[in-house]
């Protein structure tokens, strides 16, 4: 069966669209100075922190209960752990650490990697799962929005509470 691809579309969108995100934001943290750098950095680790959260909490015990790939499961796991160790090490440093700024393109190149791999493996394999995807779109939308809530509420890890700001020129890509 090739899978309920109309609801997996939901959930699998939102995850590309995140990493789609993400990516682009690590590139203009190398094109950024000083103060654009840090907000940059802020919100990378409040969007990896959210993503990371619905997968390891809602998404992957779903597709690893239907995939029957462990051993692929447990690698993605252990990586989603690294970017944790990467992250709380850089919220002990200063964004204008040399330190932070090295720790913050390794941790672009360990995300880059850990998305490959869910796009080019373990997503391919989940959409083509017999995964109640609508009953897991709505456990993610529900938690997710708890999620951005509570970040949105502890607005003072970088400058000030602007962590959540949109500025609409600034394209992604
Ligand atoms: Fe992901
Ligand atoms: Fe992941």
């Amino acid at each position: 069966m090739a899978g309920k691809a109309g609801f997996a579309s939901g959930v699998v969108d939102m995850l590309k669209e995140d990493h789609r995100k993400v990516k682009g934001l690590f590139e203009e943290y190398q094109d950024a100075t000083g103060r654009e750098k840090a907000k940059i950095a802020d919100t990378v680790i409040q969007e990896l922190e959210v993503h990371a959260d619905l997968e390891e909490r809602l998404i992957y015990p779903a597709i690893r209960k239907e995939i029957g790939e462990d051993s692929l499961m447990n690698e993605a796991v252990e990586e989603h752990h690294l970017v944790h160790v990467v992250i709380a090490e850089l919220k002990k440093l200063k964004p204008s650490d040399e330190k932070f700024q090295a720790k913050f393109t390794v941790l672009g190149e360990l995300v880059k990697h850990h998305i490959e791999e869910e796009e080019g493996e373990m997503l391919p394999l989940a959409e083509d799962s017999s995964i109640d995807w609508e009953r897991l779109e709505a456990q993610v939308m529900k938690r997710k929005e708890q999620l951005m809530m509570k970040a949105s509420g502890r607005g003072k890890a970088g400058a000030r509470s602007s962590s959540r700001s949109r500025s609409p020129k600034k394209s992604t890509r």
